[in-house]
């Protein structure tokens, strides 16, 4: 069985502007958390006020606790165990990273956000050895969304109804999640999807509708 392209769109991870590291939210965080501002990663539940008073807009913004879930559970599904997947990550400012299927993340945020901050400083993870867990990829997201000539079907409220979709059909190709709170695709990347894909009717956060996909393909997988 061809292996499924999984690239999570447009997720923020990103280290604190520079703009932003004087502000008394982002400072009392890293203090208490012994950490130079340049250190840590944007995370709205807690530098909101710092990116409010900039007007800053942070629809997509501040969120790194979402690509976080999202590589716990993905990686863990029992679809990554039979090595069928080959994920990836984009993010908001345009990079990509490749996820070694057999990385086991950090369960700890903090420990996440460690990590995350070695790959935007060094390119990959760990910064030397044999072993790669994670690492920038140099390459456009639509040369990754459609190498090889790949179909992209988007995970999206508004799509088609899973069971309606040959699901046999998915596999070689690329499906992609919005890994964001709220908000569409962004209109470069609505123009690269082939088919979109609806798992209910309701607005699910991109960890459950992950999962509720991984599922019903793994059920497909199986002899
Ligand atoms: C939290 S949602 C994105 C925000 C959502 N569109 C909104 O405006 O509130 C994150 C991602 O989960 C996936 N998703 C959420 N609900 C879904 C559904 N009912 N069917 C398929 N995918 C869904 C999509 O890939 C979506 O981009």
């Amino acid at each position: 069985m061809r292996k499924i392209r999984l690239v999570i769109v447009e997720t923020s991870i990103e280290k604190v502007p520079k703009e932003l590291h004087k502000h008394p939210a982002i400072e009392k965080d890293a203090k208490r958390r012994k950490r130079s501002p340049n250190k840590i990663l944007l995370y709205l539940p807690v530098h909101y006020t710092a990116l409010a008073s900039k007007g800053i807009p942070f629809e997509k913004r501040g969120r790194p606790d979402i690509l976080h879930r999202l590589l716990l559970t993905i990686l863990d599904h029992p679809l990554n165990k039979m090595n069928l997947l080959e994920l990836y990550f984009h993010t908001i400012n345009d990079e990509i990273f490749w996820v070694n299927p057999e990385t086991r993340p950090p369960i700890h945020f903090y420990g996440f956000e460690g990590l995350m901050i070695q790959l935007l400083e060094k390119g990959r993870v760990p910064p030397a050895g044999e072993t790669i867990l994670m690492e920038k990829i140099d390459k456009t997201i639509e040369e990754v969304l459609k190498e090889d000539d790949r179909k992209v079907y988007a995970l999206e409220k508004r799509g088609k109804d899973l069971s309606k979709i040959e699901i046999k059909n998915i596999y070689g190709n690329t499906v992609i999640i919005g890994g964001f709170q709220k908000g569409d695709y962004r209109e470069d990347i609505k123009a690269l999807i082939d088919y979109r894909i609806s798992l209910t009717q309701h607005t699910l956060k991109a960890t459950t509708a992950a999962c509720m996909a991984l599922t019903i393909l793994y059920q497909h997988a199986l002899p």
